[in-house]
């Protein structure tokens, strides 16, 4: 079977490989991928920003989807044809976050899913909702889930809420998303004006550009009649937690998800989260009781996510690449073509 790695940091040490099929063992499942999504921290892995300490050669990806090929010895709840995702967390099954979840990361601590085959734990694995395409299906474990997490299992969100969401990528769209399928109101940010008109279209009550309006959280807490938003999914991380203080409202929520911005790190002043009684809650991504939550949610309003393009499986670098262009609105995808 064909499979990703890269043996030094960089999108020019990815390799395209072969090796032979692994085979499901005791508890596990094998599962041949059809599809794949990016997210920010696989930019971040490869080019040697996530882990500098990562053992190599290593190969990358958290997000896959495809069919089980192979079921192990003792493996209940699993046939061989069912569609199914990989969590995250193979290891987060519920409850609160842990040391030892953390541990359990696929493309990041684990070995990731950038292979034609792959096993997982049986526990490890969800199915994904029947309306969803293997492509839509492979944007869900890590950016969905973490907005997920963020908005609904911690942030409680409910009608009539106000949440601000940053730029157009993968978790913020899905915020976007998760915001409005739960009946609250969207504020966005974007660098680009013909993003805030998509967002917009997909029901976005207002949008600032960030680039344009630097001091982006006075203009938000203007759009919100000088209240300040309820919740803000924090994807920009130092660069733009000062303009959150001033959006948040009093008590508010600042999801703390997000490094974007990292590089142009401001020293955070954090005198706004006492005196505004804020919780900023750090978000990592989530477990596999969220992903199968969320999932009943997008099965029950048939939510569709955003793909915006599509790579063959070949391709991961020029689709890095095309992730680090920062051009895309929603997910950059892999699939077998
Ligand atoms: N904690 C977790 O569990 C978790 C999970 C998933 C992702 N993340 C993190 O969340 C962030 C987003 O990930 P992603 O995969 O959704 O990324 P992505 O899809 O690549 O999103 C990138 C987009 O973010 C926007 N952006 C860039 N710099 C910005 C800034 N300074 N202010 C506001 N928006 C900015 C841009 O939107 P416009 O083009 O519209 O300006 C850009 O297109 C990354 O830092 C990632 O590592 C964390």
């Amino acid at each position: 079977m064909k499979f990703w790695e890269f043996d030094g940091f960089g999108l020019d040490r990815l390799r395209f490989v072969d090796r032979a099929e692994p085979v499901a063992a005791a508890g596990q499942v094998l599962v041949k991928l059809s599809a794949w999504s990016l997210n920010f921290r696989d930019l971040m892995l490869v080019k040697g920003q996530y882990n500098p300490r990562l053992r190599l050669p290593f190969t990358p990806l958290s997000d896959g989807v495809g069919v089980i090929a192979g079921v192990g010895a003792g493996v209940t709840g699993w046939k061989v044809g069912q569609r199914v995702a990989g969590c995250f967390m193979q290891g987060w099954m519920e409850g609160p976050a842990s040391e030892a979840n953390g541990r359990t990361a696929l493309g990041g601590v684990l070995t990731g899913v950038g292979a034609e085959f792959v096993t997982f734990d049986a526990q490890g694995i969800v199915a994904p909702p029947e309306h969803l395409t293997d492509v839509e299906a492979a944007t869900l474990p890590c950016a969905a889930v973490t907005a997920w997490h963020a908005l609904v299992t911690e942030g409680h969100v409910k009608a009539g809420d106000t949440v601000l969401i940053q730029g157009t990528g993968g978790v913020s769209l899905f915020a976007l998303q998760i915001a409005k399928m739960h009946g609250a109101r969207v504020i966005g940010t974007s660098s680009s004006a013909a993003k805030l008109a998509r967002l917009a279209v997909m029901g976005a009550e207002t949008g600032v550009n960030y680039k344009e309006v630097p001091e982006w959280g006075d203009k938000v807490r203007e759009l919100t009649g000088n209240t300040g938003v309820d919740h803000i999914i924090e994807v920009g991380g130092a660069g733009t937690l000062p303009q959150s203080f001033r959006a948040v409202r009093m008590g508010g929520r600042i999801s703390l998800i997000g490094v974007l911005s990292a590089g142009k790190a401001a020293t955070i002043n954090p005198v706004p989260i006492l005196m505004k009684n804020l919780c900023v809650q750090g978000i990592y991504v989530g477990s596999r009781a969220m992903f199968e939550a969320m999932n009943r949610a997008i099965a029950a309003t048939t939510m569709k996510p955003v793909v915006d393009r599509v790579f063959a499986f070949e391709e991961l670098p020029a689709a890095l690449a095309y992730q680090e262009s920062g051009q895309h609105f929603g997910k950059v995808c892999l699939a077998k073509k």
